[in-house]
């Protein structure tokens, strides 16, 4: 059989930094699990912009839809503020992100216990944390028509239009529910249904799927404003969070900061079954490209490592192998491993990405 195929974008700013040390991880697979991949690197973004004039080209675009999977490292940053709104680095990654249909949007908030003090709240609050945010990726706000800036008399008006149909609504949900049953079988929905008429359409859809087809799962709503205080106030109340394109966004966000850093928080997008029983994929780290802390081997690259372990999980079946690789990351963070992003206010010396690229490696011989 081929082996599986992969597309890595590592874009902009840190994407390449920590995509560098995903390499070396896959190289590790290939050398010590005898796992395989064809892997092939294309342009994205700013860096796809500077070469080709636009953040993503039709080729790879063409490639994406093929490949088993894509991992993408980060997009966007200041040197690109003044491009057209359509050719923003930005613009690429939401185009695969449609193109490919990915609807289901997977992001992981764990907090690894040698992080549990190091997080913006108590460690009874996050220690032990494991909870699934599936944030809908292809619709909402992000896409909704109308939209643009347009003159209405002699001001400007900025338009954007919030709008999910029946079937996104329900395909989103039984992807939450699914996961839901492999892990603590329960979801909690958050919209705005008290003043969205989108958010009144989700709960609706939301309670009838569960009725006809999930109602052994422990179903809740709330609204996603007193979501996101119930996140920070107790988050361990949650298992999987079910939640729309720009909440889901945000919600994302504030659940990283649980774990104690951005840089810890991989994803995976999902769409529809391939002609190869492998679903539509695209791995990439919640944060961005850090434009602060770039070329400066600061970045931490776990979020990028561990996205690449939900590749083995959700793409290759390799779970034993995800399993592996997270435990890895694990110890090496009880041994003490630290980027600067993962110090506290103590302080203490930060390790380079290379350096924790090395570490995590080490922990992977260890494993064997
Ligand atoms: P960001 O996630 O790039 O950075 C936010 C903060 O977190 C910064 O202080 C940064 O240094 C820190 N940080 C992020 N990742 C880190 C890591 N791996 N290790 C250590 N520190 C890390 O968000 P931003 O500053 O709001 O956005 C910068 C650019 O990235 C913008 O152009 C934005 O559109 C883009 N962006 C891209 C993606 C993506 O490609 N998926 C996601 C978010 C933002
Ligand atoms: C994310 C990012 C993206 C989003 C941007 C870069 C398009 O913030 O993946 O969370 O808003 O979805
Ligand atoms: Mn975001």
């Amino acid at each position: 059989m081929a082996n599986p195929s992969l597309l890595i974008l590592p874009g902009d700013g840190i994407g390449p930094e920590v995509m560098a040390e995903v390499r070396r991880i896959i190289d590790w697979y290939g050398e010590k699990r005898g796992i395989v991949f064809d892997v092939e690197e294309g342009l994205v973004g700013g860096a796809s912009y500077d070469a080709h004039g636009t953040p993503l080209t039709d080729e790879t675009m063409a490639r994406a839809q093929e490949v088993d999977a894509v991992l993408l490292g980060a997009v966007g940053g200041p040197k690109y503020d003044v491009l057209d709104f359509s050719v923003k680095p930005e613009r690429g990654l939401l185009r695969l992100r449609k193109e490919m249909d990915l609807f289901s949007n997977l992001r992981p908030a764990q907090c690894f216990d040698a992080l549990a003090d190091f997080s913006s709240l108590k460690r009874d609050v996050v220690a032990g944390l494991d909870i699934m945010i599936v944030r809908e990726l292809t619709s909402g706000v992000y896409f909704g028509e109308p939209r643009g800036i347009h003159m209405e008399g002699n001001e400007r008006v900025g338009i954007n239009t919030q709008r999910y149909t029946e079937s996104e609504i329900a395909r989103v949900a039984r992807s939450a529910f699914e996961l839901a049953r492999k892990r603590g079988n329960k979801v909690c929905s958050m919209e705005k249904a008290n003043v969205m008429e989108s958010g009144i359409l989700w709960r609706d859809v939301v309670t009838e799927i569960h009725e006809k087809e999930y109602s052994d799962v422990e179903l809740s709503h709330m609204y996603a404003d007193a979501g996101a205080m119930q996140l920070c106030r107790w988050p361990k109340q949650f298992d999987v969070i079910v939640t729309d394109n720009l909440f889901g966004d945000l919600l994302s966000d504030a659940a990283a900061m649980l774990t104690g850093s951005l840089g810890m928080l991989p994803s995976a997008s999902l769409g529809l079954p391939m002609a190869n029983g492998r679903p539509k994929a695209l791995y990439e780290p919640v944060h961005g490209s850090a434009p602060d802390i770039a070329g400066q081997g600061k970045a931490n690259p776990i979020a990028c490592i561990l996205s690449f372990a939900m590749a083995l999980r959700y793409s290759f079946g390799q779970v034993d192998e995800a399993d592996r690789l997270e435990k890895a990351v694990d110890a090496t963070l009880a041994a003490g491993a630290r980027t600067a992003d993962l110090l506290g206010p103590e302080g203490g010396t930060p390790i380079s990405t290379a350096e924790m690229g090395t570490a995590i490696l080490g922990a992977l011989d260890a494993s064997l």
